[in-house]
């Protein structure tokens, strides 16, 4: 009890330090005028699974949800969506070569697949953004037939 009562004070202290982290905002703002949505073919109920379940981290805006003002929770956000857009970037698919843009409609089938993505510890705080199994197969074929008609306009 004596160890709990001299470490709390120190806890608290490096909780309130860690606020003070720097963070980025993750929102630009602009027209996202290389969207995917531009450039092929999306479905409006497409389109609005995934800027509910994927742009939070695979764009260039984030709707940040309350945890995020607080550390360490939005180093821990922060982290992904600077992974995630590395990785895809729904707003910059348009800057994308063909053959990227094949490949990353791939990763994306495989992704709803093998249920990667959304990452489980996002789910946990956005359980809106499970998908369904409706809005999986939804996905999967939306990706079938834009892979096939990107390979098909070769
Ligand atoms: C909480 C943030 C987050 C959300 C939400 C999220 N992702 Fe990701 N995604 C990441 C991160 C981080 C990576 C890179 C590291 C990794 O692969 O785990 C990634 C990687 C990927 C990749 C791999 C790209 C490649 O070329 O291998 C694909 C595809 C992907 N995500 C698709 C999706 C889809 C589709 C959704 C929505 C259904 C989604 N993600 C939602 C964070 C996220």
């Amino acid at each position: 009890m004596r160890g709990y009562k001299r470490i709390l004070p120190v806890l608290i202290i490096v909780f309130i330090g860690l606020q003070f982290i720097p963070s980025v905002r993750n929102q630009s703002g602009q027209m996202a005028i290389n969207d995917i949505s531009r450039i092929y073919n999306v479905p409006k109920n497409i389109h609005a699974v995934l800027v509910k379940s994927c742009y939070d981290c695979h764009s260039n805006n984030t709707n940040y949800p309350w945890y995020a003002n607080v550390q360490p929770f939005r180093y821990w956000l922060d982290h992904h969506v600077e992974e995630g857009k590395k990785e895809l970037n729904f707003n910059d698919y348009g800057t994308y070569s063909k053959r990227r843009q094949s490949n990353k409609l791939r990763a994306i089938g495989s992704s709803i697949t093998d249920d990667t993505m959304p990452l489980s510890s996002y789910l946990l705080l956005h359980r809106e953004a499970k998908l369904s199994e409706e809005e999986k197969s939804q996905i999967l074929k939306w990706v079938e037939d834009t892979r096939g008609s990107l390979l098909g306009s070769r």
